[in-house]
């Protein structure tokens, strides 16, 4: 089968990267991005590539180069359905929120509607690819969607993962440490492995079966989560013992064994995957009585739950164990640096914390805007939305955000923070001046002698 266009239905943050580089890579490709949501469409077609829906380095260029020569974003979801060979599903599969599975499996009702869309409108024979991170056995639910039709129209169903990573989305896209593809048909698979093979090396492109293929995804998810609270539970004995946290990283990431990578300390990890995927881990595990197996993994979430908890605490007991009535500002509501994504940011966990204390809280992120911080807190529903918009005010530069604070915390890496004029801050604040850094950011020996007390994680 030879493929010309393809289409990729959700043009989200991983749909929308994945795309443009598969397009920069593939000029003779015609590539085509839709999405049910016309404002995210409207904001993708942008002539400014400031303005694009995601924020993510690197990408208004290839946008630039690509937008208009072969890449295309569209709300026209049948036509370009029907027009292309290849269609990639990349819709959202968030925690189901209702009825069997709630709080812990995936909800694929969009994957469902994109899969019974295609089998409606499609006259010629697809190769159809999960990009969304599915369960396992979700391609054999689409393939049986796909096969009822009573059409004549034949369809091969690829699962192919994404591991980039918000933030590093372009270079991770650029430089893969692999590219998975998992199949039935062999024919498919090639056809994908040659759009790949435009410029990752053939052995980074591996072939499995459609199964092997969802499970490593997840399982990708939850080892990295997994690191991060194993180097988040020995912070907290750092901090009883004197151990300091950084230092015992270095120390076991230098075995090569273990390696550097994903031993940063932090006040926990948000992002749209890593809780979503070991939720739906621990789910399938269950739903196989495989308790063991759902126990082993659930405990990696419950202590990032223990984690945002245990730092929003620390700064209650610090600030004379009550924060009524006080100022706390906020660096950072994104759930890392360079990215304007903040779904499952601890941010709004610690804010829901102190908002129940009725603390006031100013936030400054470089790339968040203030619908987007209050809509996240209204989501919680744990208050009404005036209260919310009482007790919560976002600035858009930070030195009006810290002033007159009782206390700092950083939620976000964000690199600007740390040459900030922590001088100037520190004199327009209330004293004591308290920093509480989540990220371990800073210079601690030069805050302290600036005259904060300053606290980190695990030191
Ligand atoms: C999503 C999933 O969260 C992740 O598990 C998966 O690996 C890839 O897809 P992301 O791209 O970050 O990741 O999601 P999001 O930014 O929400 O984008 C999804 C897009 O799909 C949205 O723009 C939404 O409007 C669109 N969509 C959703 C459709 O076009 N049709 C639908 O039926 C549902
Ligand atoms: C993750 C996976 O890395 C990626 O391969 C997959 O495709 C999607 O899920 P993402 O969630 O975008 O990517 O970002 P990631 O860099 O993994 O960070 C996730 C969270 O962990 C962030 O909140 C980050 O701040 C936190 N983190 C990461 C730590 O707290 N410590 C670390 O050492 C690393």
């Amino acid at each position: 089968m030879k493929v010309t266009k393809i289409c990729c239905i959700g043009a989200g943050y991983v749909g929308g990267p994945t795309m443009a580089v598969i397009a920069k890579k593939n000029p003779n490709l015609r590539v085509t991005v839709v999405d049910v949501n016309q404002d995210r469409i409207d904001a993708w077609n942008n002539p400014d590539v400031t303005n694009l829906p995601i924020y993510e380095p690197g990408l208004g260029d290839i946008i630039k180069e690509t937008r208009g020569r072969n890449l295309f974003f569209s709300t026209e979801i049948d036509k370009t359905i029907d027009e292309s060979e290849m269609i990639f599903i990349s819709v959202n599969t968030p925690t189901k929120t209702y009825g069997k599975g709630k709080g812990m499996a995936a909800d694929l009702k969009y994957v469902e509607l994109c899969a019974r869309n295609i089998a409606k409108v499609a006259t010629t024979n697809k190769i159809v690819v999960e990009k969304s991170t599915l369960p396992v056995r979700t391609a054999q639910a689409i393939k049986s969607i796909l096969d009822n039709t009573g059409s004549a129209v034949k369809f091969s169903i690829l699962s192919n993962p994404e591991f980039l990573a918000e933030g590093t989305a372009i270079q991770d896209l650029l430089n893969p440490d692999r590219v998975l593809i998992g199949g039935e048909s062999e024919e498919a698979i090639e056809v994908l492995a040659n759009i790949y093979a435009s410029w990752v090396p053939q052995d980074k492109i591996l072939r499995t079966n459609v199964w092997s293929s969802e499970l490593s995804k997840l399982t990708a998810n939850a080892f990295l989560a997994q690191r991060i609270s194993s180097i988040n539970a020995i912070s907290e004995l750092c901090e009883k013992t004197e151990a300091n946290v950084n230092e015992v990283a270095k120390a076991i990431g230098m075995d090569s064994r273990i390696g550097p990578k994903f031993l940063q300390a932090s006040v926990g990890f948000g992002g749209s995957c890593f809780q979503k995927d070991i939720l739906n881990l621990v789910y399938i595990a269950r739903s196989y009585n495989l308790h063991a197996v759902a126990d082993y993994w659930e405990q990696v979430t419950t202590f990032n739950d223990h984690q945002k908890r245990r730092f929003a605490d620390h700064i209650v007991n610090t600030l004379y164990n009550t924060v009524s009535g006080k100022k706390i500002g906020f660096l950072g509501w994104a759930f890392k640096k360079d990215t304007n994504d903040t779904r499952e940011s601890a941010a709004i966990y610690v804010a829901d914390y102190l908002l129940n204390e009725q603390a006031n809280i100013s936030v400054y992120d470089p790339k968040v805007p203030a619908k987007k911080i209050q809509s996240d807190l209204n989501y919680l529903n744990t208050r009404s939305v005036s209260e919310n918009e009482k007790q919560i005010t976002t600035f858009n530069e930070p030195y009006a955000a810290l002033k007159d604070t009782h206390a700092i915390a950083i939620l976000t890496e964000w690199d600007e923070f740390k040459s900030y004029d922590w001088k100037k801050i520190y004199l327009n604040m209330k004293k004591p001046a308290f920093i509480f850094d989540g990220r371990n950011l800073l210079d601690k020996n030069k805050m302290i002698k600036i005259g904060f007390e300053y606290s980190s994680i695990g030191q």
